[in-house]
Protein backbone atom coordinates (compact mmCIF):
# COMPACT_ATOMS: atom_id res chain seq x y z
CA UNK A 1 0.00 0.00 0.00
CA UNK A 2 1.46 3.53 -1.22
CA UNK A 3 0.30 6.71 1.21
CA UNK A 4 2.53 9.43 1.01
CA UNK A 5 2.60 12.97 1.73
CA UNK A 6 2.00 15.56 -0.70
CA UNK A 7 3.86 19.10 -1.34
CA UNK A 8 2.56 21.10 1.63
CA UNK A 9 3.99 23.98 -0.21
CA UNK A 10 1.40 24.18 -2.72
CA UNK A 11 -1.41 22.15 -0.87
CA UNK A 12 -3.79 22.07 -3.59
CA UNK A 13 -1.73 22.09 -6.39
CA UNK A 14 1.01 19.07 -7.88
CA UNK A 15 4.31 20.40 -8.27
CA UNK A 16 6.61 19.33 -11.09
CA UNK A 17 10.19 19.42 -10.53
CA UNK A 18 12.76 19.68 -13.04
CA UNK A 19 13.97 16.52 -13.38
CA UNK A 20 9.70 14.76 -13.39
CA UNK A 21 8.73 12.50 -15.92
CA UNK A 22 5.13 13.08 -16.27
CA UNK A 23 3.03 9.81 -17.10
CA UNK A 24 -1.24 10.42 -17.40
CA UNK A 25 -3.97 8.14 -18.18
CA UNK A 26 -6.87 9.47 -19.18
CA UNK A 27 -10.42 7.86 -19.63
CA UNK A 28 -14.25 8.38 -20.47
CA UNK A 29 -14.23 10.89 -17.38
CA UNK A 30 -12.43 13.10 -19.28
CA UNK A 31 -14.72 13.53 -22.58
CA UNK A 32 -17.79 13.63 -20.15
CA UNK A 33 -17.60 17.45 -20.05
CA UNK A 34 -17.39 17.55 -24.27
CA UNK A 35 -20.60 15.97 -24.02
CA UNK A 36 -19.45 12.34 -24.95
CA UNK A 37 -21.24 9.74 -22.41
CA UNK A 38 -18.85 7.47 -20.00
CA UNK A 39 -19.36 3.24 -20.00
CA UNK A 40 -20.28 2.94 -16.42
CA UNK A 41 -22.68 4.16 -13.87
CA UNK A 42 -26.48 5.34 -15.18
CA UNK A 43 -26.90 6.88 -18.22
CA UNK A 44 -23.53 5.32 -19.40
CA UNK A 45 -22.80 3.76 -22.74
CA UNK A 46 -22.97 0.25 -20.72
CA UNK A 47 -26.29 0.88 -19.16
CA UNK A 48 -28.85 -1.54 -20.85
CA UNK A 49 -26.28 -3.27 -22.88
CA UNK A 50 -24.42 -6.54 -22.65
CA UNK A 51 -20.48 -5.50 -23.31
CA UNK A 52 -20.23 -8.83 -24.67
CA UNK A 53 -22.91 -8.02 -27.25
CA UNK A 54 -20.72 -4.85 -27.99
CA UNK A 55 -17.55 -5.26 -27.77
CA UNK A 56 -15.97 -8.36 -27.78
CA UNK A 57 -15.27 -10.62 -31.09
CA UNK A 58 -17.69 -12.92 -29.77
CA UNK A 59 -20.31 -10.10 -29.97
CA UNK A 60 -19.12 -8.80 -33.60
CA UNK A 61 -19.20 -12.23 -35.18
CA UNK A 62 -22.74 -12.67 -33.99
CA UNK A 63 -24.14 -9.27 -35.01
CA UNK A 64 -21.70 -6.99 -36.94
CA UNK A 65 -24.68 -4.96 -38.02
CA UNK A 66 -25.55 -4.22 -33.97
CA UNK A 67 -22.11 -3.57 -33.40
CA UNK A 68 -21.32 -1.38 -36.85
CA UNK A 69 -24.94 0.92 -35.09
CA UNK A 70 -23.22 1.39 -31.71
CA UNK A 71 -20.13 2.62 -33.10
CA UNK A 72 -21.57 4.57 -35.93
CA UNK A 73 -23.49 6.52 -33.46
CA UNK A 74 -20.03 7.24 -31.42
CA UNK A 75 -18.41 8.05 -34.71
CA UNK A 76 -20.90 10.85 -35.05
CA UNK A 77 -20.73 12.18 -31.64
CA UNK A 78 -17.66 12.14 -31.55
CA UNK A 79 -17.64 14.14 -34.86
CA UNK A 80 -19.32 16.77 -33.00
CA UNK A 81 -17.61 16.94 -29.69
CA UNK A 82 -15.18 19.72 -29.19
CA UNK A 83 -12.11 19.72 -26.82
CA UNK A 84 -12.74 21.13 -23.41
CA UNK A 85 -10.24 22.82 -20.90
CA UNK A 86 -9.39 19.59 -19.30
CA UNK A 87 -7.85 18.26 -22.31
CA UNK A 88 -6.37 21.72 -23.02
CA UNK A 89 -4.64 21.56 -19.93
CA UNK A 90 -2.43 18.23 -20.69
CA UNK A 91 -2.05 20.20 -24.40
CA UNK A 92 -0.43 22.49 -22.50
CA UNK A 93 1.33 20.60 -19.84
CA UNK A 94 3.09 18.78 -22.66
CA UNK A 95 3.93 22.18 -24.09
CA UNK A 96 5.62 23.04 -20.99
CA UNK A 97 7.62 19.72 -20.61
CA UNK A 98 8.41 18.17 -23.83
CA UNK A 99 9.50 14.70 -23.92
CA UNK A 100 8.93 14.50 -19.52
CA UNK A 101 5.60 14.22 -20.99
CA UNK A 102 3.62 10.79 -22.22
CA UNK A 103 -0.12 10.68 -22.63
CA UNK A 104 -1.63 7.33 -22.49
CA UNK A 105 -5.55 7.39 -23.16
CA UNK A 106 -8.18 4.39 -23.26
CA UNK A 107 -10.53 6.57 -24.95
CA UNK A 108 -10.95 6.08 -28.86
CA UNK A 109 -12.04 9.98 -29.55
CA UNK A 110 -9.69 12.45 -30.70
CA UNK A 111 -10.26 14.88 -28.91
CA UNK A 112 -6.63 15.26 -27.02
CA UNK A 113 -5.34 15.16 -30.36
CA UNK A 114 -7.73 18.33 -31.34
CA UNK A 115 -6.79 20.02 -28.15
CA UNK A 116 -3.15 20.10 -28.93
CA UNK A 117 -1.87 16.99 -27.13
CA UNK A 118 1.17 15.07 -29.35
CA UNK A 119 2.77 12.84 -27.41
CA UNK A 120 0.24 9.93 -27.28
CA UNK A 121 -1.10 6.62 -27.55
CA UNK A 122 -4.94 5.16 -27.71
CA UNK A 123 -4.04 2.06 -26.09
CA UNK A 124 -7.97 1.21 -27.06
CA UNK A 125 -8.03 1.92 -30.59
CA UNK A 126 -9.53 4.62 -32.13
CA UNK A 127 -13.01 5.63 -33.40
CA UNK A 128 -11.99 7.26 -36.60
CA UNK A 129 -10.11 3.93 -37.84
CA UNK A 130 -11.29 0.96 -39.53
CA UNK A 131 -9.24 -2.43 -40.00
CA UNK A 132 -9.75 -5.86 -41.59
CA UNK A 133 -11.17 -8.46 -39.17
CA UNK A 134 -9.17 -11.01 -41.02
CA UNK A 135 -5.86 -10.03 -41.91
CA UNK A 136 -3.06 -7.92 -40.89
CA UNK A 137 -3.72 -5.08 -43.30
CA UNK A 138 -2.97 -1.76 -41.69
CA UNK A 139 -6.36 -0.05 -40.08
CA UNK A 140 -6.91 3.45 -42.33
CA UNK A 141 -8.89 6.45 -41.46
CA UNK A 142 -12.50 6.14 -42.14
CA UNK A 143 -15.18 8.38 -41.27
CA UNK A 144 -18.42 6.75 -42.80
CA UNK A 145 -21.06 5.72 -40.90
CA UNK A 146 -22.61 2.00 -41.19
CA UNK A 147 -26.17 2.07 -40.50
CA UNK A 148 -27.41 -1.03 -41.73
CA UNK A 149 -25.44 -3.96 -43.60
CA UNK A 150 -26.06 -3.32 -46.85
CA UNK A 151 -23.41 -0.89 -46.02
CA UNK A 152 -20.78 -2.73 -44.99
CA UNK A 153 -17.47 -2.77 -46.45
CA UNK A 154 -15.08 -5.77 -47.09
CA UNK A 155 -10.75 -5.89 -47.46
CA UNK A 156 -9.63 -7.59 -50.47
CA UNK A 157 -8.86 -10.93 -48.82
CA UNK A 158 -12.25 -11.08 -48.41
CA UNK A 159 -12.73 -10.00 -44.55
CA UNK A 160 -15.23 -8.05 -43.62
CA UNK A 161 -14.15 -4.39 -41.92
CA UNK A 162 -14.70 -3.69 -38.59
CA UNK A 163 -14.28 -0.18 -36.05
CA UNK A 164 -10.42 -0.57 -34.68
CA UNK A 165 -11.37 -0.60 -31.22
CA UNK A 166 -9.48 -2.88 -28.58
CA UNK A 167 -12.78 -4.76 -27.47
CA UNK A 168 -12.56 -7.52 -24.14
CA UNK A 169 -10.28 -10.28 -24.59
CA UNK A 170 -8.05 -8.16 -27.29
CA UNK A 171 -4.83 -7.22 -26.39
CA UNK A 172 -4.38 -3.22 -25.85
CA UNK A 173 -2.25 -1.57 -28.09
CA UNK A 174 1.44 0.25 -27.98
CA UNK A 175 1.77 -1.84 -24.41
CA UNK A 176 5.94 -2.10 -25.61
CA UNK A 177 5.94 1.68 -25.14
CA UNK A 178 3.80 2.02 -22.36
CA UNK A 179 5.46 0.10 -20.09
CA UNK A 180 8.70 1.92 -20.65
CA UNK A 181 7.03 4.78 -20.23
CA UNK A 182 5.55 3.38 -16.69
CA UNK A 183 9.23 2.43 -15.83
CA UNK A 184 10.52 6.09 -16.26
CA UNK A 185 7.95 8.15 -14.90
CA UNK A 186 8.21 9.74 -11.39
CA UNK A 187 4.65 11.41 -11.33
CA UNK A 188 1.66 9.68 -12.65
CA UNK A 189 -1.62 11.73 -13.39
CA UNK A 190 -4.82 9.53 -13.69
CA UNK A 191 -8.05 11.27 -15.26
CA UNK A 192 -11.85 10.06 -15.27
CA UNK A 193 -11.35 6.27 -15.26
CA UNK A 194 -13.17 4.28 -12.69
CA UNK A 195 -10.28 2.02 -12.95
CA UNK A 196 -11.77 -1.50 -13.02
CA UNK A 197 -10.87 -2.52 -16.58
CA UNK A 198 -7.19 -4.29 -17.01
CA UNK A 199 -4.33 -3.76 -17.69
CA UNK A 200 -5.26 0.39 -17.22
CA UNK A 201 -6.56 -0.13 -13.99
CA UNK A 202 -3.36 -1.79 -12.94
CA UNK A 203 -0.85 1.16 -14.19
CA UNK A 204 -0.84 3.00 -11.06
CA UNK A 205 0.67 0.09 -9.31
CA UNK A 206 3.18 -0.61 -11.63
CA UNK A 207 4.65 2.89 -11.32
CA UNK A 208 4.11 2.06 -7.55
CA UNK A 209 6.29 -0.36 -8.24
CA UNK A 210 9.10 1.63 -9.05
CA UNK A 211 9.28 4.26 -5.89
CA UNK A 212 12.48 3.94 -4.03
CA UNK A 213 13.79 6.42 -1.55
CA UNK A 214 16.01 8.23 -4.17
CA UNK A 215 13.48 8.54 -6.84
CA UNK A 216 10.15 8.75 -5.52
CA UNK A 217 7.49 8.21 -7.58
CA UNK A 218 4.17 10.15 -6.93
CA UNK A 219 0.59 8.45 -8.28
CA UNK A 220 -2.66 11.37 -8.48
CA UNK A 221 -6.48 10.58 -9.75
CA UNK A 222 -8.83 13.98 -10.69
CA UNK A 223 -12.53 12.89 -10.97
CA UNK A 224 -15.20 13.46 -9.00
CA UNK A 225 -15.68 10.02 -7.90
CA UNK A 226 -12.87 7.37 -5.96
CA UNK A 227 -11.92 5.17 -8.69
CA UNK A 228 -12.09 1.26 -7.63
CA UNK A 229 -8.07 1.46 -6.98
CA UNK A 230 -7.90 4.67 -5.17
CA UNK A 231 -6.36 3.34 -2.19
CA UNK A 232 -2.81 2.64 -4.83
CA UNK A 233 -2.54 6.35 -5.20
CA UNK A 234 -0.62 9.35 -3.52
CA UNK A 235 -3.66 11.71 -3.12
CA UNK A 236 -7.46 12.23 -4.94
CA UNK A 237 -8.11 15.37 -6.08
CA UNK A 238 -11.83 15.24 -6.29
CA UNK A 239 -14.09 16.97 -8.96
CA UNK A 240 -14.18 17.47 -12.80
CA UNK A 241 -11.27 17.79 -14.86
CA UNK A 242 -12.06 20.15 -17.06
CA UNK A 243 -12.19 22.86 -13.43
CA UNK A 244 -9.25 21.11 -11.54
CA UNK A 245 -6.88 20.58 -14.17
CA UNK A 246 -6.50 24.23 -15.46
CA UNK A 247 -5.14 25.54 -12.47
CA UNK A 248 -3.66 21.89 -10.81
CA UNK A 249 0.25 21.95 -11.66
CA UNK A 250 2.86 24.26 -10.26
CA UNK A 251 5.89 23.77 -12.32
CA UNK A 252 9.45 24.17 -10.00
N1 LIG B 1 -13.99 14.66 -14.96
C1 LIG B 1 -13.27 13.59 -14.54
N2 LIG B 1 -13.81 12.36 -14.38
C2 LIG B 1 -15.12 12.21 -14.64
C3 LIG B 1 -15.94 13.30 -15.07
C4 LIG B 1 -15.32 14.56 -15.22
N3 LIG B 1 -16.00 15.64 -15.61
N4 LIG B 1 -17.20 12.82 -15.24
C5 LIG B 1 -17.18 11.50 -14.92
N5 LIG B 1 -15.92 11.12 -14.55
C6 LIG B 1 -15.43 9.82 -14.11
C7 LIG B 1 -16.46 8.94 -13.43
O1 LIG B 1 -16.51 9.23 -12.04
C8 LIG B 1 -15.93 7.53 -13.70
O2 LIG B 1 -15.12 7.10 -12.63
O3 LIG B 1 -15.03 9.09 -15.24
C9 LIG B 1 -15.05 7.70 -14.94
C10 LIG B 1 -15.55 6.96 -16.16
O4 LIG B 1 -15.49 5.59 -15.93
P1 LIG B 1 -15.95 4.53 -17.03
O5 LIG B 1 -17.27 4.89 -17.60
O6 LIG B 1 -15.82 3.18 -16.43
O7 LIG B 1 -14.86 4.75 -18.22
P2 LIG B 1 -13.39 4.21 -18.33
O8 LIG B 1 -12.79 3.96 -17.00
O9 LIG B 1 -12.67 5.11 -19.27
O10 LIG B 1 -13.61 2.81 -19.06
C11 LIG B 1 -12.48 2.03 -19.36
O11 LIG B 1 -13.87 0.38 -20.38
O12 LIG B 1 -15.68 -0.23 -21.67
C12 LIG B 1 -14.33 -0.03 -21.66
O13 LIG B 1 -12.93 0.25 -23.50
C13 LIG B 1 -13.82 0.96 -22.68
O14 LIG B 1 -11.92 2.46 -22.51
C14 LIG B 1 -13.08 1.98 -21.84
C15 LIG B 1 -12.76 1.20 -20.59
Amino acid sequence: MTHRKPSSLHPHKITIGKRDRVFVLTGAGISAESGLSTFRGAGGLWAGERIEDIASPRGWHRDPERVWRFYSQRREKAAEAEPNDGHRALARLEEQLGERFFLCTQNVDNLHERAGSRNLVHMHGELSQSRCDSCESEPFTDAHLYPDASTHMRCECGGRIRPNIVWFGEVPLHMERILDELSRCTLMLVIGTSGVVQPAASFVHWANQHHTEDRPVRTYYVGPEHPANAIAFTRVFEGAAGEILPTLFHLA
